[in-house]
């Protein structure tokens, strides 16, 4: 993939992510922010993940527009949805398994579907975008690993599956978020991106 096709995706990415988003609060807005963040980090990955990391930064939350969303499980719906649409199978990848979808699609007895329908991506793919997604706030901002995970806990009643899928996963998510930090700030240790994402 060239240069020019590389970034029509991100743009098509980027409109698809605005229509199906348009109507699901801020989350377009944090997924702008996911994908600033996403950027900081490109460069760690090689292809085809390199070029799939912005597209699926964009679209990692379209699962949860009301028009595609069937199982209600959103890394699932969204990916199944990118999947018919044609979309290539790493960024329908990133999506499936972004975050703690692995251990909420285990509450939701869709463990075996998603990973039948979705291979797992590479560690540093997978690690870098759930960074980036836990660095992002709900309303686009920045925000450390260790707020991210409050506000979600605070944002889900501890009745849904959401929060008891973060419980579970909370220090794994939070000591991978954090490792890959460090990792960043030493080798971009001049971009300042250690210093406002610090764990509180
Ligand atoms: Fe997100």
């Amino acid at each position: 993939m060239n240069m020019s096709e590389d970034s029509n995706l991100v743009i098509q990415a980027k409109e698809l992510a605005t229509f199906l988003l348009h109507d699901t609060g801020t989350r377009l807005d944090h997924s702008r922010h996911v994908v600033e963040q996403a950027q900081l980090a490109t460069e760690m990955l090689d292809e085809p993940w390199k070029s799939a990391l912005l597209p699926a930064a964009w679209l990692h939350d379209i699962g949860y527009s009301k028009d595609i969303g069937i199982t209600k499980f959103h890394p699932l719906d969204g990916a199944r949805y990118l999947r018919n649409e044609g979309w290539s199978m790493e960024i329908c990848r990133l999506v499936a398994w972004h975050t703690n979808a692995e251990a909420e699609a285990e509450m939701r007895d869709l463990d075996y579907v998603l990973a039948i329908e979705f291979e797992v991506p590479p560690k540093e793919a997978r690690e870098l975008l759930a960074w980036a997604d836990l660095t992002s706030s709900p309303t686009g901002e920045r925000c450390s690993p260790q707020e991210r995970l409050d506000e979600i806990l605070e944002r889900y009643g501890s009745e849904t599956v959401v929060h008891r899928a973060i419980i579970q996963a909370h220090d794994q998510l939070l000591n991978t978020a954090l490792d890959f930090q460090d990792r960043l700030s030493e080798i971009y240790p001049i971009n300042g991106v250690s210093a406002p994402l610090s764990n509180p």
